[in-house]
């Protein structure tokens, strides 16, 4: 992007991965101070007002926010209303992404694999634990419809830690779904591009001893994981999970980047959610998946701004 942009660097929020947005969006800041850009912080917990105010004399909004009120359409909505780009999907794939069911519902429609599953809600769906127990059978994954960064997320293999994993699950969202336990390596695919999106290299994830999966702290903690990238993969497997990553982005209608989720199953790979904001510190998994295809992270920042301003 040669043109020198007015930038609404929006980070922070209200969910539970406020923390992880803090990080992400220093990062970015970081990484604009080396291109030619402004930038002006907004944090939505306390600056809603003055990114209103604001907005007519920006360019365009590089949202680094994670989870509801960032990711899921709603500061999506705000934005279109106030005129100014940004670099993510818009309201109704940011909304879709984040709600995992509705989400699967879509991948489901295009035929793209997904876990077996049943959807909970809170005090109308009967005793819960009772129906995963008849109908999905365990071990079972429980997690809460809208949230991220593996927030409510229990792994259950025994009957006794059910009921407590549903009741955590159900204390953040009034939906919950129960997927079959996928055993298997995990792998991300990373998307890049408007109208022809097209994959990065894709990235294995493989958590630290302590970790059942890729749980928060695997996550988030230095060296509580190990990242390969490009991950070593039979070529045909890459091939597929990077076809897959484009079909599910596609599948939810987004725009820019996105980053899909997978297990690599004895079945074959199974998608299991797409994130439409990933996480974006230098260290993160999209970023990781750019500098394997000579993208730079200032370059990667750079080129989500020139893809918001696309038309
Ligand atoms: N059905 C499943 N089987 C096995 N592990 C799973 C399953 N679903 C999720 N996981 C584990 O939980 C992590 C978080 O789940 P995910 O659906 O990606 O939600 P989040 O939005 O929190 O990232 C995954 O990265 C994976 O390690
Ligand atoms: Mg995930």
């Amino acid at each position: 992007m040669s043109r020198a942009l007015k930038v609404a660097l929006l980070m922070g929020g209200t969910s539970s991965e406020r923390e992880v947005s803090l990080k992400s969006g220093g990062a970015c800041a970081e990484a604009l101070k080396s291109l030619p850009h402004t930038v002006e912080v907004f944090d939505p917990a306390t600056d809603l007002a003055k990114l209103v105010e604001r907005a007519p004399d920006l360019d365009v909004a590089l949202i680094m926010l994670h989870g509801p009120g960032g990711e899921d359409g709603s500061l999506q909505g705000l934005l279109d209303l106030l005129g100014l780009p940004y670099q993510c999907a818009g309201v109704l794939g940011c909304a879709l992404a984040m709600d995992k069911p509705m989400a699967k519902d879509r991948y489901r429609s295009r035929g793209l694999p997904v876990a077996r599953d049943l959807v909970l809600r809170r005090g109308i769906d009967g005793d819960p634990a009772q129906r995963v127990l008849s109908e999905l059978g365990l071990p079972c994954v429980v997690k809460p419809a809208r949230e991220g960064s593996s927030f409510g997320i229990s792994i259950v293999h025994e009957e006794a830690k059910l009921a407590p994993a549903l009741q955590a699950a159900f204390a953040l969202d009034p939906v919950v779904l129960v997927e079959e336990f996928l055993a298997g390596r995990e792998v991300t695919s990373a998307v890049l591009g408007n109208a022809e999106p097209e994959a990065l290299p894709l990235v294995e994830i493989i958590p630290g001893e302590a970790h059942e999966f890729f749980d928060f702290q695997a996550k988030y903690q230095p060296g509580a994981s190990d990242e390969i990238c490009p991950a070593r993969l039979e070529a045909a497997d890459t091939r597929l999970i990077q076809e897959l990553g484009v079909k599910a982005h596609q599948a939810l209608g987004l725009k820019g980047y996105s980053r899909s989720d997978f297990i690599l199953t004895e079945r074959g790979p199974v998608l299991l959610e797409t994130n439409t904001i990933p996480g974006m510190t230098q260290t993160s998994l999209l970023p990781q998946a750019a500098a394997e295809a000579d993208m730079d992270f200032p370059a990667l920042v750079d080129k989500l701004l020139e893809l918001a301003l696309e038309e």
